[in-house]
């Protein structure tokens, strides 16, 4: 039987952070063992949200050092961008003929992120965002997309367009299903439910440990443990969630010295502050390979974009000779 096809993607904000890893990297590098996998930087995907370009290239850079960094290998799986391929602005095109604009009003991400963006005029890019999306994931002929729970209306718009294509021109394009990644996500450092740049409450990927360790000092924890003696409730505590990802051996210990009050906060941030750098200390040293030798990332770009590319192609060609255009 061949392989099945998956493609993912994220929008290049620059250094990723251990949320990223736990939320989608880790399932990544795993399914690279049973899969065709095709990882996107979707940094056109950027401007739907923010204008400004000086930092794209930078950071799509910097994220793709944290994939390879966190175990994603370029000769299993290609890395490329999606403004070096033209194919997808493409097929974004003509997947734009095949949607009406009121269905795509109807996004619930699209709204979730006007109300959190404040945004007050929707530029039509950012109404086509799932579109961009969809040629994306269907140039690929992707069968799986391992995203969260918020990207899941993507996916359907995106089973929606190959539907439509299918029926109109004739079969080409598989419909996608969301393969949802079990450990969601992480609390942030301030105890925001979600881990994100934006609230500046991360750890991220390239921290050294003596970051990490002045950062959980930091960390908000039961507010009800005041002394180092109080007992304290592990379940309302950021850092007991933290222990529980990387310290899983030791969980039912922690668990008892907190609720007992034989355990202090400072012992356990410390504890699990080196947890952490212990799970950090291979990306470290892989990203510090990296850095050093920023063409050999540029090469693993260009090999993943002419291996993309290839792929493209031959869909756009299908393409038009579906609609008999070719
Ligand atoms: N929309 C995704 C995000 O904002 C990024 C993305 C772009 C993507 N293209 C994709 C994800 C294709 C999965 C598949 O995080």
């Amino acid at each position: 039987m061949t392989k099945k096809t998956i493609l993912s993607g994220m929008r290049p904000t620059g250094k990723l952070h251990i949320g990223h890893y736990v939320g989608a990297l880790e399932n990544w590098v795993k399914l690279q063992e049973e899969y065709n996998n095709f990882y996107l930087i979707a940094d056109y995907h950027v401007l739907t949200t923010n204008l400004n370009t000086e930092n794209i290239y930078q950071n799509s850079i910097e994220m793709a050092i944290d994939w390879l960094a966190s175990g994603i290998d370029p000769n299993k799986s290609p890395i490329f961008r999606q403004s070096q391929i033209k194919e997808h602005a493409e097929l974004h095109l003509i997947f734009s003929m095949l949607i009406t604009v009121n269905r795509l009003e109807r996004n619930p991400t699209l709204k979730d992120q006007v109300r959190d963006l404040n945004i007050e005029n929707v530029i039509y890019g950012h109404l086509g965002y799932t579109v961009l999306q969809s040629a994306d994931i269907l140039l690929y002929k992707g069968n799986l997309v391992p995203v969260g729970e918020d990207q899941v209306p993507h996916v359907e718009i995106t089973r929606e367009l190959a539907r439509k294509f299918n029926n109109h021109y004739g079969i080409l394009f598989p419909e996608p299903e969301p393969l949802l990644t079990k450990f969601a996500r992480l609390v942030g450092l301030d105890g925001n439910a979600k881990m994100s740049k934006s609230l500046n409450n991360t750890i991220l990927l390239s921290e050294k440990p003596e970051e990490v360790k002045a950062k959980l000092k930091k960390a908000v924890t039961d507010p009800k443990k005041v002394r180092r003696n109080d007992p304290g409730n592990p379940d309302v505590c950021l850092i007991f969630s933290y222990h529980k990802k990387f310290n899983p051996s030791e969980i039912s210990e922690i668990n008892s010295g907190c609720r007992s009050g034989a355990l202090g906060c400072v012992d356990c941030k410390l504890n699990c502050a080196s947890k952490i750098s212990q799970f950090l200390e291979p990306i470290l040293e892989k990203r510090s390979h990296y850095e050093t030798r920023l063409d050999e990332v540029k090469d693993i770009l260009r090999d993943g974009e002419n291996k993309a590319h290839q792929v493209a192609k031959e869909t756009m060609n299908q393409v038009h000779e579906k609609m008999k255009i070719g």
